[in-house]
């Protein structure tokens, strides 16, 4: 016979002794007993900086977000930062593609420009930058086209380049999104050899091929021009694959690693959780952030309810940090609700 645990239910005779419903009788019980706990610290915001000054284009499949020159990237990330958000998250839109990419190394080019604006005026903000190609090819593709198919290892060379370029300009952490094999170490390889050693890597471990990009293409402009990306994101059907990915990205070094999307992936966040004891972070998408948005439009659902209950799960399932365009209202809202 097993005994029942001491703590258990059965052990004190079940119902009408135990209750579950006394834990949830006030706001103060429930704020002392809630497992999980948003801070502004898991926070990350990403912004999309374009060259110029004085630019502001709002994105219309992402209300709220809006592509901007460096001065507004500065006025944006201040205002979250005084809120408690500690990072940002740099997406590139140049103004010219071609087949290689070139936009996203140049040395003054338009993240570079924007990460030093960024740690010239918020010295204490963190600044992550994707490091991709798809928004600086004229084809839309992560990588090099060879043949018309993406080509992994030509592609490595320029994706380590583009992250130096952020490294020289100031970016404490570089986050390659584009998938490819072996990006992690030849990027370790090439931040190490020009004497960049302490900024981080933080990897976009397991990216899927998703429809919940949607509208971040529009942000981005880096839709591609042909065919998708599934020969080197994802497929969505796959959690165990996943941990195989994430294995690979921490043996060739990388310092926090990340599931995407984020909502519809939880099974995936938890079980990378399970296999690595290096920060995770989780990206709730433009489309999981736009389908909120539309739906609160239309009187559909309470958006700081829905928004907050998201990021909230997400946590649950083990992210460490959330990348959410949501992040300057949650930090404000997480803050309103503590007072
Ligand atoms: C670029 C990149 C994408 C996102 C982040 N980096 C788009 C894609 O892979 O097509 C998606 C972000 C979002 O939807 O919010 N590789
Ligand atoms: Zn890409």
């Amino acid at each position: 016979m097993t005994l029942p645990a001491a703590h258990s239910a059965a052990a004190t005779g079940g119902f009408p002794r135990v209750r579950h419903r006394r834990l949830r009788t006030t706001a103060g019980v429930r704020r002392m007993v809630r497992e999980t706990r948003l801070s502004p610290d898991q926070l990350i915001l990403p912004l999309f900086a374009v060259p110029g000054e004085g630019v502001h284009q709002p994105v219309q499949a992402l209300p709220g977000v809006a592509r901007m020159s460096r001065d507004g990237i500065v006025r944006t990330a201040r205002e979250a930062l005084r809120l408690g958000v500690p990072a940002v998250l740099l997406f590139g839109v140049p103004d010219h593609k071609d087949p290689e990419a070139s936009g996203a190394h140049e040395p003054g080019g338009v993240v570079q420009a924007a990460v030093a604006a960024l740690k010239d005026a918020l010295p204490d903000l963190v600044v992550i930058t994707d490091v991709c190609l798809c928004a600086y090819t004229d084809h839309g593709h992560c990588g090099v086209l060879v043949d018309g198919h993406v080509h992994n290892d030509r592609s490595l060379e320029l994706i380590s380049r583009t992250a130096v370029s952020h490294a020289e300009a100031g970016a404490d952490v570089v986050a390659p999104s584009d998938m490819m094999d072996g990006r992690v170490g030849a990027i370790r390889d090439a931040l190490d050899a020009e004497g960049h050693e302490t900024v981080a890597v933080m990897s976009y471990a397991a990216k899927y091929a998703s429809a919940f990009y949607g509208p971040f293409r529009e942000a981005a402009g880096s839709a591609p021009g042909m065919g998708d990306r599934k020969g080197y994101q994802m497929d969505p059907a796959n959690g165990r694959e996943a941990v195989r990915e994430v294995a690979a990205d921490v043996a060739e070094g990388a310092d926090m690693v990340m599931v995407k999307p984020a909502a519809t992936y939880l099974d995936v966040v938890r079980r990378v959780r399970e296999h690595t004891d290096l920060p995770l972070a989780a990206y709730h998408t433009s489309g999981e952030y736009s389908m909120i948005k539309a739906a609160a439009e239309r009187g559909w659902l309470d958006e700081r309810q829905a928004a907050l209950e998201t990021l909230t799960a997400i946590a649950r399932a083990g992210a460490d940090n959330l990348i959410t365009y949501y992040a300057t209202d949650a930090a404000r809202w997480i803050q309103e609700d503590l007072r």
